[in-house]
């Protein structure tokens, strides 16, 4: 059969799209002149980000093969993307940067292929760059890789990339034809309703199919052993219960209560990592308490329904989900050079973790696995990492279990009143220094208002900080004098419009924006 099925894999930056670019380009699937940069990043958001959400697959022709490659996401947060990608394909092109090496996401990604049996074709990325450690990464990759030719190319510039092409139809196998066809992603159309992206098994599609060129393009059948799509004309209804295990949730509501359900609808489609469950919260209405894998998560998936249905969006501080008094655990794996050893020790000290295991990766690289709490994951961590290592770290995370947990609810009060949106956890063993850090932001942040406004940070019955916003008076028509009426009722006016964009959060009116900023963590 002269079909193969790929994907590339690698650590954030790597290089997956600009090798996905050359591939296209020396397969003529699209024409050099019409070539953009990382043009299989369809979505708007992807290419401002400079980062890959949604797989993508395309299908090339070449040497008489068709090749579907899928491209994949780097982040961990759409891991379950790459999962779904490669279980849909045969082999795994794993691409590492000649300068950074093998970094966290380089093994975990790796770990998924190998553990569904695919055939790893491993290449050093970036060749050209004057500071490129060949050698080393070589090495590096032997260590977790044995026994495996290792190709060397440059994605930008093109060296190597057709015999990787060539060596990829000769080391990935024809397809298995094995079960049911895989449907691996779906999102919805307007037109043609439900779209599912399917490899195809044992169950040719002869009606409503197409292949992707990148474009979606029409076809008479999908034949064993193909990816491309199906239209289904169906429509799409909200799944509470999901698959996966979301670690971050928040809050989400509209004044436009139905147009956010049908969104969150449509989106979930597109992610199945979202999990969504109704919600109602005193201060902010009817709406959404959605789950997610992690911060970009949660981030990506707030723009995209802004962007692309246009919800006007409020979202509540993102909170870690417990469980019956536990809170979840993950395992972390850190890659770095030796000298932050020391550092790095003491940043997991900091922030309740626990080092389980060093391994040499090379020379001066070292393999940390830790276990640490995913509170501390998402608020401080990575950050600090970064610094400590002078951002020479990478890491990658996997959810492993619920513990006992070590936080503590707290409330904000704004004169008095709770705000159930501000309210969050945070770790007993910082309890002081974290809500002091907090009513001192909420005081940059929230306007003044025509009266003085306490803010308190309260665990169960004790006040922990307390900050007050002085009181300021706005007074839109103290400027004018005279009798010009219309021109005091213009302004009247104008205020009143501003009045009806402003959240009311207790006795206070904020701006959508403003609230959102206070969320923050
Ligand atoms: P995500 O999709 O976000 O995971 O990233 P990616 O792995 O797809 O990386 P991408 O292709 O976006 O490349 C990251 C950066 O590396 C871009 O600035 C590329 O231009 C650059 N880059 C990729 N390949 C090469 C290469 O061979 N040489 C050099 N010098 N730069 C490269």
């Amino acid at each position: 059969m002269n079909i193969r099925n790929f994907c590339i894999i690698a650590h954030i930056d790597h290089g997956k799209s600009t090798l996905a670019d050359r591939f296209l380009e020396i397969t003529n699937t699209i024409p050099k002149n019409k070539m953009k940069p990382q043009v299989l990043d369809r979505m708007d958001l992807e290419r401002e980000k400079g980062i890959t959400i949604k797989l993508q697959p395309v299908r090339m022709e070449f040497l008489g093969y068709i090749l579907n490659l899928i491209d994949t996401p780097g982040h961990m947060d759409f891991y379950l993307e790459v999962k779904r990608s490669l279980s849909a394909v045969e082999g795994a092109i794993l691409l590492v940067d000649a300068v950074k090496g093998v970094q966290a996401q380089t093994l975990s990604n790796l770990e998924l292929a190998l553990n569904l049996g695919l055939e790893i074709i491993p290449v050093i990325n970036k060749i050209d760059l004057p500071n490129a450690e060949i050698s080393r990464v070589e090495k590096e990759i032997q260590q977790i890789l044995p026994q495996k030719e290792i190709f060397k190319v440059s994605a930008k510039t093109g060296l190597g990339v057709e015999e990787l092409l060539k060596a990829a139809i000769k080391k990935i196998p024809e397809p298995k034809i094995q079960g049911e066809n895989i449907i691996f992603d779906n999102f919805y159309d307007s037109y043609h309703g439900v779209v599912n992206f399917v490899r195809i098994n044992n169950n040719p599609l002869k009606s409503r199919v197409g292949v992707f060129k990148p474009d979606m393009t029409p076809t008479d059948i999908l034949n064993s052993g193909d990816i491309g799509y199906v239209l289904t004309g169906q429509k799409v209804s909200l799944k509470t219960k999901s698959d996966v295990q979301p670690l971050v949730f928040a809050g989400f509501f509209s004044d436009d209560f139905n147009l956010l359900e049908d969104a969150l609808r449509k989106l979930q489609l597109n992610d199945k990592a979202i999990s969504i469950e109704p919600a109602s919260w005193p201060t902010l209405g009817r709406g959404f308490r959605c789950g997610f894998l992690g911060l970009l998560h949660l981030e990506i998936a707030t723009e995209r329904l802004k962007r692309e249905f246009g919800v006007d969006l409020i979202v509540t501080a993102p909170q870690i989900g417990l469980k019956n008094g536990q809170e979840p655990w993950v395992e972390l794996e850190i890659i770095s050079p030796q000298e932050y050893l020391g550092k790095i020790i003491s940043l997991l000290n900091n922030y309740r973790g626990d080092l389980r295991e060093t391994k040499n990766l090379s020379q001066n690289r070292l393999i940390l696995v830790s276990h640490v709490p995913f509170y501390e994951i998402i608020t401080n961590f990575v950050d600090k990492l970064k610094s400590a290592s002078s951002g020479f770290a990478s890491m990658s995370y996997r959810f492993l279990g619920w513990r006992d947990s070590e936080l503590e609810k707290v409330d904000i009060l704004l004169s008095g009143e709770k705000i159930d949106a501000f309210s969050r956890y945070l770790p007993k063993v910082r309890l002081y220094r974290e809500c002091k850090q907090l009513v001192e932001k909420l005081k940059k942040v929230l306007p003044r208002q025509n009266f003085a406004v306490a803010i308190q940070a309260v665990a169960g019955s004790r006040v922990i900080a307390r900050e007050t916003i002085k009181a300021f008076r706005k007074d839109v028509i103290a400027g004018l004098y005279g009798g010009d009426y219309t021109r005091k009722k213009k302004l009247l006016e104008k205020q009143k419009k501003g009045k009806k964009r402003m959240q009311k959060i207790g006795r206070i009116h904020l701006s959508s924006e403003v609230f959102i900023k206070a969320l923050k963590y």
